[in-house]
């Protein structure tokens, strides 16, 4: 079965990338069919179908995961004609109620995606009616309050993407907790979708333990707390490590924090499933007891001892770490960039330990 997974436009790579994660670290197996701006096609066997609401509540960077129907050309009389020409009565029965939106989905990382689509935004109305004509055709009604059945045309440059919607994720409960909104704060903290889809991007499952040793006031352990995922926390500033514990007491009952130096960890080797980590770059944030290379390049032998073997780790930096990660023993999965103001990259390594 073909998924549809309609993406947010918030970064160029992160995603996709999260996405993919979600699927994995809910043993959903997925091979990639298609990628086109804003939007990601995988298929995925039927029995993973179930298991898609679990992916839908952890993901913080896709806006709804669908069903593709067809795919079709942009043009708007093609598109009627496919759609007419498609089988939807396995889609919905003449009891149910339905509603047809189009939505232009973009990129607006992509230059192309950006660009026209033949037609504008003001035909969109007439397009929807022409679907639902095609859809009322099967003897159901339209309800375009709390329809049975919500399809949707996901408007690519290259395709059009018929669906149903499966799961629409709740991305306003990550605004709740914006830093500002927790009872500790203190300024350039990750803001709770970017710590969200770094938890997913290293794959934790409900029950695994997940470290953070530069944990600050605790925002990605947060994030994989309300995964049900088992956080241990900690920092070497025990005013901060207080604060950390207020923000994960408000969210949760059960968590451990420790007030320790990330370049010298209380753990036993291979005890964590998980490391996910916002180091200090020697700019605001406090570095204690040495500089932030000789800080950084403990830390991560310590990250590589405490974590187990096949593991994955999801490590920030304000410069690219490759050669140390690989020298440390890890092996690097994915790398991305996040620009963060003008003097400001955020790299973000997602690595394994082999
Ligand atoms: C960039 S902040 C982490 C921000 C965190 N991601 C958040 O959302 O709040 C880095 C943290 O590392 C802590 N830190 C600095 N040196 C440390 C060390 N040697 N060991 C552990 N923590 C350290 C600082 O106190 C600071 O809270």
């Amino acid at each position: 079965m073909q998924i549809c997974f309609e993406l947010s436009g918030e970064h160029r790579t992160l995603p996709t990338a999260e996405a993919c994660a979600a699927l994995r670290a809910e043993a959903i197996e997925y091979h990639q069919v298609a990628e086109q701006p804003g939007v990601l096609i995988v298929e995925i066997c039927d029995g993973g179908v179930g298991r898609l609401g679990l992916v839908a509540e952890r993901l913080a960077m896709t806006h709804a995961i669908h069903r593709v129907i067809t795919t079709t050309p942009t043009a708007a009389e093609e598109i009627i004609e496919t759609i007419s020409g498609a089988d939807l009565s396995e889609f919905i029965d003449a009891d149910q109620t339905y509603s047809v939106r189009v939505k232009f989905a973009r990129n607006p990382w992509d230059r192309e995606s950006s660009k026209s689509f033949g037609f504008s935004h003001r035909l969109l109305p007439k397009l929807e009616a022409g679907i639902g004509g095609v859809v009322g055709s099967y003897g159901s009604r339209a309800d375009l309050g709390m329809p049975d059945v919500p399809f949707k045309l996901l408007l690519t440059p290259g395709i059009g993407i018929f669906t149903t919607i499966l799961h629409t994720v709740d991305r306003s409960s990550f605004e709740l907790r914006k830093p500002q909104n927790k009872p500790f704060f203190y300024p350039g903290v990750l803001m709770p979708r970017v710590a969200r889809a770094l938890v997913n991007l290293a794959e934790v499952r409900r029950g695994d333990i997940l470290l953070d040793p530069f944990c600050g006031t605790g925002g990605i352990l947060v994030e994989a707390g309300l995964l049900g995922v088992r956080v241990i926390g900690s920092d070497v500033q025990e005013r901060i490590a207080k604060g950390a514990g207020m923000n994960l007491g408000y969210y949760m009952g059960d968590y451990a924090l420790i007030y320790q130096d990330a370049a010298d960890l209380s753990l036993r080797n291979g005890s964590v499933d998980a490391v996910v980590t916002d180091p200090p770059y020697g700019r605001s944030a406090r570095i204690t007891g040495k500089g932030s290379n000789k800080l950084v390049a403990d830390a991560l032998s310590e990250i590589h001892r405490v974590l187990k073997e096949k593991k994955k780790a999801v490590i920030l930096y304000n410069k690219p770490l490759l050669d140390l990660l690989l020298h440390t023993g890890f092996l690097i999965v994915e790398c991305h960039v996040q620009r963060v103001h003008r003097s400001l990259n955020r790299y973000i390594h997602l690595v394994e330990k082999p």
